[in-house]
């Protein structure tokens, strides 16, 4: 028996099991398991080591235990390390555990499927928490034109740029900048990224039609089963395309499966047919 789960708080909803019996159904691996591990946080440590203690063979860790992972892990992936948050963890041949963190090569998997391109693109990317750190390297090595940070509260985004900064090789931040929304003469951007928790509250973004042009593309790393907050406000600002992120879950969870199973990443064309109706 091969056994994954996912830790997380709440956890009932996920939908990473129904997503990876499928990956394993397709792969032919058979007496495949995946479960998902409710835990809190004076908990969650234990819950890991119990379950790999107990022949573990992977876990996908998901909010809000993705830092304690990063913490929890013996050794972490680069792009884990700079997103300061661990989202797969795999079990090492000296019996410790590898962090990895596939949500930003999720969301770049994601948007190539969906044929929007990042090279050369002026990018506009909304928040400055766990999930915008997480997807920075994976953006900023697609090399856009510039990477712009708006946050709501503007020093978490000067913040976060710096420790990119600090982080990075400069060949790959100096494109990024913080973005005053408010400022006059801004040329617009080609994709809007929303890496904020503000389509959860329904709230909208201060988010002008100047900042958008007749080809812009939005994204919305939250998903639900009508358009979100962001994507309804971008169709009533300008009738711009967009997208929810329940392609990125998809492609991210295929990436941890490849971690688990020698770097095969499994095919999720059926996936995205029909994973939403599951919603
Ligand atoms: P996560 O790990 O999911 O990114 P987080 O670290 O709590 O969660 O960050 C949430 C992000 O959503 C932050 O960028 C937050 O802005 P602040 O740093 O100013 O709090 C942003 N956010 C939440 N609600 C928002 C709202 N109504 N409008 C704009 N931004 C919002």
């Amino acid at each position: 028996m091969t056994r994954y789960t996912v830790f997380g708080n709440p956890i009932a909803h996920s939908l990473s099991p129904l997503i990876h019996q499928q990956f394993a159904q397709q792969s032919q691996h058979n007496n495949v398991e995946y479960g998902r591990s409710l835990t809190s946080v004076g908990r969650f440590r234990r819950a890991v080591s119990e379950f790999f203690r107990a022949g573990g063979n992977g876990a996908n860790v998901t909010l809000p235990f993705k830092v304690e992972a990063f913490k929890l892990a013996n050794q972490v992936t680069e792009r884990a390390r700079n997103a300061g948050a661990v989202n797969t963890l795999i079990p090492t041949v000296n019996g410790g555990l590898l962090g990895d963190n596939t949500d930003g090569q999720g969301l770049v998997n994601d948007l190539k499927r969906l044929g929007i391109s990042v090279s050369g693109k002026r990018l506009l990317l909304l928040g400055a928490g766990g999930a915008a750190r997480g997807i920075l390297l994976p953006l900023l090595q697609q090399q856009p034109s510039a990477l712009s940070l708006w946050n709501r509260r503007s020093e978490r985004a000067q913040a976060l740029l710096l420790a990119q900064q600090k982080q990075l090789p400069s060949v790959l931040t100096r494109v990024l900048q913080i973005a005053d929304l408010s400022h006059p003469n801004m040329p617009p951007f080609d994709l809007i990224i929303n890496a904020t928790s503000a389509s959860i509250s329904g709230n909208a973004l201060p988010l002008v039609a100047d900042l958008l042009h007749s080809e812009t593309i939005g994204y919305d790393l939250m998903y639900s089963r009508a358009a979100t907050a962001f994507q309804q406000q971008l169709t009533e600002l300008a009738g711009v395309v967009s997208f929810d992120g329940l392609g990125m879950l998809i492609e991210q969870a295929a990436l941890s499966y490849a971690a688990w199973n020698s770097a095969v990443v499994p095919d999720t064309h059926e996936l995205h047919k029909s994973l939403r109706s599951q919603l």
